[in-house]
């Protein structure tokens, strides 16, 4: 029973190190309160340190004419280096009058979603490929399931729309589903196979994702 035991656990070990899935799992955990950037030590970590104030004017300076896709402010380590370790990033995200956020996903993290002002369509596509839509308004939650393809809609014609989009990664990252495709130097024969379409329709896609 014990060798058995010490089997299971041996074999539960060595799928954990070599599955992507477990070792994708989240961000290393740390084992100090935090970590200082090799740019700064120690006597440099003061409370403006842990402070980010980068989304202050964001949505005043926000232009929205003409624009039909959002418009996207991150706090991630890159932009809020104190992060780093902790598990935690935040976008803000304002919505034009009928905008979109294009399917996009994020490999390293769940994407809590939380309305702060307007009335968004919101969809995520599951592995087994079912859709689900639902209608938001401000103070409601939606949660995107982790590295699952998902989109947001500002349906109202006059009013925009904001939400802060919450993540368990310091670094969720984003793969745009139209950039990824048709924006990256994919093979036109590949992608015309791949849509069941002709060559035209692809070219016409990637022009208009250069
Ligand atoms: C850290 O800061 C202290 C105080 O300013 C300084 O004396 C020390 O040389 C610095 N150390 C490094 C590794 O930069
Ligand atoms: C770190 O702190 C020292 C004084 O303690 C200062 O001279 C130095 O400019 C600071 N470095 C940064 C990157 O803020
Ligand atoms: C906002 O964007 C529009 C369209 O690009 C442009 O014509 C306008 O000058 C911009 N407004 C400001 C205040 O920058």
């Amino acid at each position: 029973m014990e060798k058995l035991s010490s089997l299971i656990a041996c074999a539960l070990i060595s799928a954990i190190a070599k599955n992507p899935i477990f070792t994708n799992a989240g961000d290393p955990d740390i084992l100090t309160d935090f970590l200082v950037p090799l740019s700064l030590n120690a006597s440099n970590v003061t409370r403006q340190y842990f402070t980010f104030t980068n989304f202050r004017y964001f949505e005043a300076k926000a232009n929205l004419t003409g624009r039909t896709t959002a418009i996207i402010a991150k706090a991630t380590l890159k932009e809020f280096p104190a992060l780093n370790g902790q598990s935690v990033s935040v976008d803000k995200i304002i919505y034009p009058p009928s905008g979109i956020n294009p399917p996009h996903t994020h490999p390293w993290s769940a994407e809590l979603l939380i309305v702060l002002e307007g009335i968004l369509e919101v969809g995520f596509v599951d592995t087994e490929n079912q859709l689900f839509l639902q209608t938001l308004q401000a103070h409601d939650l939606f949660i995107f399931p982790k590295g699952l393809v998902h989109f947001q809609v500002n349906t109202k014609p006059d009013c925009k729309a904001v939400v802060l989009g919450v993540f368990g990664s310091a670094r969720a990252g984003t793969v745009s589903i139209p950039a990824s495709m048709f924006g990256s130097g994919i093979n036109v024969d590949i992608l015309t196979k791949a849509f069941h379409t002709d060559d035209q329709i692809i070219c016409e896609l990637v022009e208009a994702n250069k």
